[in-house]
């Protein structure tokens, strides 16, 4: 079986339910399973420490999910154009797997919620590929094949799954948005399987 990391961090819960629309696109895949992961918020506090296992939701990444998995979804809300600081300070515990090239030859998808159209959901797919670029992971992102990437409205780029939740973050997932959720993830793990032929 060929396992997928989803990996994303989400406050509000979009990004949280877009991973779950990319898994749903993995395990459309025969020989394909999602792994879904999290990863703890950061304190500017020193002293501060998360429990070991989160409360609720998803389990905590460890970086042994990079060495199993076959692909990786990585998602994201935007934070100022760019990714949030908890997935890039987990980006930044990864040099260990960087030196031995564990990630390298692998695909990687990239996905994002974002508050307003032109806010940054592009700059935030954009800039999130660049970590793993010096991973060497192969970016795999949407073909215009898929129609909703030009009937959409809000969200879903050539670069990625994006959905845009609006000033009060409160616009529901659209059903372009889902279908390119599912799309990205059904792409990723049929990459990721003829890749590991
Ligand atoms: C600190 C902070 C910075 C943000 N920066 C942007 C931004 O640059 N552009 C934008 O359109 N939305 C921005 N937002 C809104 C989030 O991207 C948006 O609410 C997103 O849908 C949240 O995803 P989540 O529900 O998975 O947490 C920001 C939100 C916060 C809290």
């Amino acid at each position: 079986m060929s396992e997928i990391l989803i990996l994303y961090y989400s406050q509000g819960g979009a990004v949280n339910e877009m991973a779950q629309l990319i898994a749903r696109g993995v395990e459309s895949v025969s020989g394909a399973k999602a792994r879904i992961r999290t990863v703890p918020k950061v304190s500017a506090s020193y002293e501060a420490t998360e429990p070991e296992v989160p409360a609720k939701g998803d389990p905590y990444v460890e970086l042994k999910d990079l060495e199993e998995c076959t692909g990786l979804a990585l998602g994201s809300p935007t934070r100022f154009g760019n990714m949030a600081a908890p997935m890039k300070y987990f980006l930044d515990s990864t040099v260990g797997q960087w030196l031995k090239g564990t990630l390298i030859g692998k695909p990687a998808a990239v996905f994002t919620s974002t508050g307003s159209m032109h806010g940054g959901n592009e700059t935030t797919l954009m800039t999130m590929m660049l970590p793993l670029m010096h991973h060497g992971m192969l970016i795999v992102g949407l073909p215009y094949s898929e129609p909703a990437l030009s009937s959409t409205k809000s969200g879903g780029t050539p670069y990625g799954a994006s959905h845009i939740g609006g000033a009060m973050d409160d616009k529901p997932i659209s059903e372009d948005e889902k279908k390119l959720c599912i799309a990205l993830g059904s792409r990723l793990a049929e990459i990721a399987l003829k890749l590991e032929k």
